[in-house]
């Protein structure tokens, strides 16, 4: 995507747009024209350059974006927020697997990824659940990576203070961590055992290390992207995964991963999948998007389940459906107002044709429109108004738990999540995947 996808017509793009635009083609986060240009005027403050934001300097700045400067903007959108144990069935799964593989070849050190690593909390817990499993530090290599080179430094540093440690059970710290400060520092033998390396997933040169891991952890990435990104990125992980390996996803994140060239693994609570042959096509528009662009930072959708079918004749259903491609449409090309006009609109219009569907998948839109807007309590009443009308509807589901989880309610995301599971599983028994 390039600033000029998200003019208007006949009109130059705002500012705000192309820092958007420039930031979404650099590392694939989707963020709001605000929070672009909340970025940029952050940048701009710091190297002294006027705040004019649609003054000539914006234009010159963004227009010689590169190098460090570009980096040095993207850590101010990027979202290294990860704790440790953070979904702890992932590491029982990881760690059963790994022991299933040295059982096999004993010979051979197992390639663990964490990609996106963030703060080093995923890949140190990793170490850790090696080491409470009783698996000798040698017989693996962890690799961690991510964008950021803020949160790189943090992870090589191993201090963390009480934000990484959430949940009740946290014997592991008394085990794995001494108090330093106000704070706790990791043991020096498992920081020793994580190789943190810089690297954006877009551009990975994957084919060089095809098949080289075993295990790989990609959580909480794809839900930042749009579906053409998304696509992009699960097919590096699938290149970089061993044929028999096992990638360890987000909940949320599963069904991306479905729609390009995995399919789940079924243990329980640990959203493990496999690679499922043969490779796919590469993402194509889906039927309700233009051509060359995909839905706006919405997985794939599933298709609607039967129950819930559609309940009126397709004539009235037409303009209902219409409009929410429409709403659809505005929102992939960053035009939020536009998008929330239109979900505002179908559900103002008490159509005949308005089936609970359709306004779920409107309260949906409106909720992702509202979290990129970074408007968490709108976005959680959306989420919240499109599960009641469609209990199973899973991403609002996923996103509500996500949401619930970085508030910092635990008890309620747990709780989502399983839900969001079950709804998971009973789709894929209907569609009869293994
Ligand atoms: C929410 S954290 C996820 C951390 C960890 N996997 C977890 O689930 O707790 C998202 C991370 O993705 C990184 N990131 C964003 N875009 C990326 C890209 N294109 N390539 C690699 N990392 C990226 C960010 O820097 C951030 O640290």
């Amino acid at each position: 995507m390039n600033a000029a996808a998200i003019a208007h017509p006949g009109t130059a793009p705002s500012n705000g747009a192309r820092a958007r635009a420039l930031l979404q083609q650099a590392c694939g986060l989707q963020v709001s024209e605000a929070a672009a240009e909340r970025a940029v005027r952050e940048r701009l403050a710091a190297r002294g350059v006027p705040d004019v934001f649609d003054g000539a300097g914006v234009g010159d700045y963004l227009d010689h974006l590169t190098g460090p400067e570009l980096a040095a903007l993207i850590e101010l959108v990027v979202v290294p927020e990860s704790w440790m144990y953070r979904d702890p069935d992932a590491f029982v799964a990881a760690a059963t697997f790994v022991k299933a593989r040295l059982a096999q070849r004993p010979q051979r050190q197992v390639r663990i990824l964490s990609l996106p690593c963030a703060g080093g909390e995923e890949p140190y817990t990793m170490a850790m659940a090696l080491s409470e499993a009783g698996i000798a530090a040698d017989a693996c290599r962890i690799d961690a990576m991510d964008l950021s080179s803020v949160a790189l430094a943090r992870a090589r540093v191993g201090w963390y203070t009480r934000n990484a440690f959430r949940g009740h059970a946290l014997g592991f710290r008394e085990r794995h961590f001494s108090v330093a400060g106000n704070g706790y520092q990791i043991d020096a033998a498992l920081r020793d055992q994580v190789t943190f390396v810089q690297a954006n997933i877009l551009t990975i040169d994957a084919a060089a290390s095809a098949g080289r891991y075993d295990v790989i952890f990609c959580r909480n990435l794809l839900i930042y992207f749009d579906a053409t990104t998304a696509s992009a990125a699960a097919a590096v992980l699938r290149t970089l995964l061993a044929d028999d390996g096992m990638l360890l996803g987000g909940y949320a994140e599963v069904p991306a991963f479905c729609a390009n060239g995995f399919m789940p693994l079924r243990l329980p609570g640990a959203f493990a999948l496999q690679k499922s042959a043969p490779a796919p096509a590469p993402l194509t528009a889906s039927a309700e998007a233009p051509a060359g662009r995909a839905r706006a930072g919405v997985p794939p959708r599933r298709a609607p389940p039967p129950a819930r079918a559609p309940v009126t004749a397709p004539a009235t259903l037409a303009p209902v459906a219409a409009l929410l491609a429409q709403a659809r449409r505005q929102a992939d090309a960053g035009d939020y107002r536009g998008a929330t006009t239109s979900c505002q609109a179908l559900l103002d219009s008490a159509a005949p044709g308005l089936a609970d569907q359709h306004a779920a998948d409107a309260y949906y839109l409106l909720g992702l429109v509202a979290d990129i807007e970074r408007n968490s309590s709108a976005a959680d009443d959306y989420w919240r108004r499109c599960v009641y009308l469609q209990p199973d509807h899973y991403e609002a589901l996923c996103r509500l738990a996500l949401l619930s989880e970085l508030g910092g309610h635990a008890a309620r995301a747990a709780v989502l999540r399983q839900r969001a599971a079950r709804v998971f599983q009973r789709q894929q028994a209907h569609k009869g995947t293994p």
